[in-house]
Formats: C-alpha cells, structure tokens, sequence
C-alpha cells in the first residue's frame, strides 16, 4: 500500500502501512500466532475454509488499530493482543457473510469462500468465527469491552440489513448513505479503539477521543472503498472493480452525482441504480465526472480523517499516536 499524496488537502501519511506494522512487530506477531491457535476446530471443513481465508493476506488495520491505541495509552499485554485477535475474528466473520450477501467471487485477490465452497459453508464458518470470538471475549473477562463489541455486532448486521433494504433505490439520501456505512464498516474500527482504551482503564474523555477516532477512520476507509469501486485497479485492490453498480448499490459517488447532474444526467444514473448491472457503466462514469463526485467523496473522507486526527490531541506524544495519524491519512490515500 503505497503513500500517495491526496489530492485536495495535504494528508500525506508520514510513514506507510509496512512502517506501521513494524513498529508493532513482536505484538503484531503474537495476534496472528493466537489467531491461528484459534481456528482450531474437530470439523476439517470450519478448518479449511477459516484458515483459507484468515490467511489470505488481509491487511490486519482493525487489530493494528487495538494494539496502537493500547501502545498510545501504556503497554500492550495480552489483553490487547486477546482483543485485536477478537476483532479480526469478527471481521472475517463479517467478510464470509458480505460476500455470499454480494454474491462476490473474489477477495483479497482469490476466489472468494462462497466461489469456492458454496454459500452455506461460508455462512456456517462465518457463525464459527463469531462464536469463537465470543468465546475469546469471555475469556478476556472485561465487561465494558463485551458490552461495546456485542453491541457492535448488533450494529454491523443491522447496517448491512439497512444497505440491503435501499439496494436498487435511487431515492436515497446522503445521510441515509451514512447511516449504512457507520454500521457496516466504522462501528467495527470505533470499537477497536474504544475497546482498546477501556481495557487500559483509560480516563473517560480518552476513551470518547479514541472512540471518535476510530468511527472517523472507518467513515473514511469505506469512502474511499465506495471510489475505488469506480477508480480502483482490480489487481492491486484484490476485489473486482464495479460490483456496487452491477449490484445497483447507491453509494455516495452517486448519490452526490444525481443531486448534482442535470436532467439528463440524473435520470441516466436512477436508471443505471434501479436495474443494476454494467450496461450503461461508461455513461454512468461519465456523469460521475462531470458532478466532480469521486473528488466530493474523497473531500468527505478526508474530512473524517481531519476530525480523527483531532481527537489524537488528548493523547501523550509518542510513537504510537504518531502511527495512529498516519494509519488515518493511509485509509484516505490507499489504493488497496
Ligand atoms: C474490507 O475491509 C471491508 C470493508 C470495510 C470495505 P478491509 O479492506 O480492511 O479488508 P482486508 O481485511 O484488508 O481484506
Ligand atoms: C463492507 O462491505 C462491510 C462489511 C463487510 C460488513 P462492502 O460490501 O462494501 O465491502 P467489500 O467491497 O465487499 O469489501
Ligand atoms: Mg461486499
Ligand atoms: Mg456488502
């Protein structure tokens, strides 16, 4: 994952993922050594298909998330390395179920679980992985953080349920958009940081800081996976590029070129919603360009970034909240 320089504001991270991740490197080691002790399983198959896709190069940000916030207030410990494998554990679970409910076929740049083994698998392993995970959380024994991840797990369904109900509807709204992607995607980066500060015990305006910090982030990470969707490389973003309008999903790039285009416009990319599919691609793109809506979303996104960015103020300095500004520009200037 390249740093590249954002266009419209100066948000260029200091250091990339892979400097990131080395400054955790030991702890970031003892999460994937837990994780794989934990897809064990009696049954060959939750074996199979877990172990296929936990190890099939993810990019780890969700539990690089809990260990840097742990690392910002004191020491990691096994409790953070517990909770950013839990984490990671609800992820996947949540990826096994996306892409049988997409009907995708590829993920990290191989055929997805459901391309390979079938739509029931995916969904039963899918359910191991979020047992296994509260299982773990049990284990962990902190009442706030099983309070903010089942919580968290309620919301993530009911976000991904919300974006299935407005599938092929052009009449949604932006805030309606947003609504969606809390749910589905930044509730899940929100409890990382949040969970990770309570399990420090931090003061309660930290623990409001860097739970704000991780809802930001993870606006901007989906954001910007609704523009490479459009803009993307299918090869380097390991997913295949146009899935959200072959599927008629309306997310912000057109959301905001419908408000924006003329007539003409507007009625050619409804049309291109309420029947899915790629036929009209190029004259949707079109649209899209001249409503200036993939740079409207990226400007959204780095917006998050900037108020995550803010909340870091209440933390020390260290090379922890340094890593965390950085993994906030990284979501906005990735690429996959
Ligand atoms: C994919 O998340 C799902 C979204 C929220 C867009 P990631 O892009 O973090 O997926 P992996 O784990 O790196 O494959
Ligand atoms: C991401 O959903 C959120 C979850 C997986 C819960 P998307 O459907 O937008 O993400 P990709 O493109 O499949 O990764
Ligand atoms: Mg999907
Ligand atoms: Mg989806």
């Amino acid at each position: 994952m390249p740093a590249q320089t954002n266009t419209a504001d100066n948000l260029t991270p200091s250091m990339t993922l892979k400097d990131v991740l080395q400054g955790v490197a030991s702890d970031f080691q003892a999460v994937d050594q837990l994780i794989n002790e934990q897809l064990a399983s009696r049954v060959p198959l939750v074996e199979k298909i877990a172990d296929y896709i936990v190890n099939s190069g993810g990019k780890r940000i969700r539990p690089l998330l809990v260990l840097l916030a742990s690392k910002a207030l004191g020491e990691c410990g096994d409790g953070a390395v517990k909770l950013a494998a839990i984490i990671e554990f609800l992820h996947t679970a949540t990826l096994l179920h996306d892409d049988v409910v997409d009907t995708s076929d590829m993920r990290r740049g191989k055929p997805t679980s459901n391309a390979k083994w079938g739509n029931a698998p995916s969904v039963l392993v899918g359910d191991f992985l979020y047992s296994r995970s509260f299982q773990m959380l049990v284990e962990l024994g902190n009442l706030e953080v099983m309070h903010i991840l089942s919580g968290t797990t309620c919301v993530i369904a009911e976000g991904e349920v919300l974006q299935l109900t407005n599938v092929k509807n052009p009449n949604i709204t932006e805030e309606q958009y947003f609504d969606v992607i809390k749910g589905k995607t930044a509730q899940l980066f929100e409890a990382s940081t949040h969970g990770a500060a309570s399990l420090q015990d931090a003061p309660a305006d930290i623990k409001e800081a860097l739970r704000i910090y991780g809802r930001e982030l993870g606006l901007a990470f989906q954001l910007i996976d609704d523009v490479l969707d459009y803009e993307g490389d299918a090869a380097e973003l390991g997913k295949n590029i146009g899935d959200d309008l072959a599927e008629g999903k309306p997310t912000l790039p057109l959301i905001h070129a419908m408000a924006n285009a003329d007539e003409e416009g507007r009625k050619l990319v409804r049309q291109a919603i309420r029947k899915g599919g790629l036929d009209i691609m190029d004259e949707v793109m079109a649209v899209v360009r001249s409503t200036g809506s993939m740079e409207y979303t990226r400007q959204r996104a780095n917006d998050c970034v900037k108020l995550a960015e803010q909340q870091l103020e209440l933390l020390p300095d260290s090379d922890a909240k340094e890593a965390l500004r950085a993994l906030a520009r990284i979501a906005v200037s990735r690429t996959n």
